[in-house]
């Protein structure tokens, strides 16, 4: 071999190679030309083999150029390497940026159902005048709901309550059971399971037959009782009072008027200034004239502590017995015309509050 056609050897493959490396796409192909120019059983490797063919002076001229080609390929090969790693970072970036400065994406936020909230409020106030909660159940025997309050079977007083009956079980001691239709179930249950005195407030759904502006079939009530050995109205009073101020306001107005029930004696009825017409009771569908009923009250009849073991001459108790939709209906600036309005899950009617 000549050197000059060595040269022209030498030019062709660095061409060659030059041109691969720039056309070249990603890092691994890239490494399969470093191999196919430069490695050891490479075109560059085999052509300078020939070398020692030539004479002194021409070996080491064509020594040189081999050389320089070499390391223009290896400059050409490094460049490449950057540029290829270049891109994929570039393509890296554009693929996963984020904008950290970009407003977030909020959460939709729930809140507690009006009656929820209410009831909150109402355990907190109850709470500062030492009331616990209990939960009594919601179906119950007819002897818990009528019969051990005073109420004998087939007493008219038990019409009052339009009462869902449930006719599967029925017990012989304790009768029917029923879809409570009042908490005063708890009073003899309290009684039957916990010593007195005590202080208690019994939060539940009860269950009537009557749908109107003012009633829904499935509402809460909201008992209180207490005994204890010296108990008046003077103590039944202060408990109410402390309890509707506290969640009204001082300057909303409240009535007594006389009731009877057969499981308190006294009895009687609560009512607040109707919040709907602000008092007026023109044209109002909720309320009587500007009263609305909110509870049920009373000290509580010698019968019902007798039912639950109590000896009516050492202890006395009252008992109250508020509906929670009322509450709620006749909370400031709340104007909820209709009760029926709470359980219709209109997301813009719950939003509000
Ligand atoms: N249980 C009665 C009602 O639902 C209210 C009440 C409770 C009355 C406690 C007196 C004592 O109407």
């Amino acid at each position: 071999m000549t050197s000059k056609s060595m040269i022209k050897d030498l030019e062709k493959i660095k061409n060659a190679a030059l041109k691969a490396i720039e056309k070249v796409g990603d890092a691994d192909a890239l490494q399969d030309l470093r191999v196919v120019y430069l490695g050891r059983k490479g075109e560059l490797t085999k052509l300078l083999k020939g070398l020692k063919d030539l004479d002194g002076g021409a070996r080491q001229e064509m020594g040189q150029v081999a050389n320089q080609v070499k390391q223009e390929l290896e400059a050409a090969l490094v460049a490449r390497e950057s540029a290829l790693e270049k891109a994929r970072f570039d393509a890296i970036a554009q693929e996963e940026w984020i904008d950290v400065t970009a407003p977030g994406v909020s959460q939709q936020e729930g809140s507690l159902h009006l009656v929820t909230q209410t009831i909150n409020r109402i355990v907190d106030i109850f709470s500062t005048i030492g009331f616990s909660r209990v939960s009594a159940p919601e179906v119950d025997w007819d002897y818990y709901a009528f019969e051990a309050l005073n109420m004998p079977k087939e007493h008219p007083a038990r019409d009052d309550w339009e009462t869902f009956f449930i006719d599967e079980h029925v017990s012989k001691r304790y009768g029917k059971q029923v879809l409570t239709p009042h908490t005063s179930n708890a009073q003899v249950r309290l009684l039957e399971e916990h010593d007195v005195p005590l202080k208690i407030i019994n939060i539940a759904r009860v269950y009537r037959r009557q749908a109107d502006a003012s009633h829904v079939p499935m509402f809460h009530q909201v008992e209180g009782f207490c005994v204890g050995d010296s108990i008046t109205i003077a103590d039944l009073k202060g408990t109410v009072e402390h309890f509707l101020y506290g969640f009204f306001g001082k300057d909303r107005k409240i009535r007594y008027r006389p009731y009877n029930f057969r499981f308190t004696e006294p009895s009687f009825e609560i009512d607040i200034d109707c919040d709907v017409c602000a008092g007026t009771g023109e044209n109002c569908r909720v309320c009587k004239g500007g009263w609305v009923e909110l509870a049920g009250a009373g000290l509580t009849h010698p019968h019902v502590l007798k039912a639950g073991g109590v000896d009516p001459k050492k202890y006395g108790a009252f008992a109250f017995g508020f509906g929670v939709e009322r509450i709620a209906m006749m909370g400031g600036g709340v104007s909820i015309p209709d009760m029926r309005m709470m359980y219709q899950n209109d997301v813009r009617f719950l939003k509000q509050f």
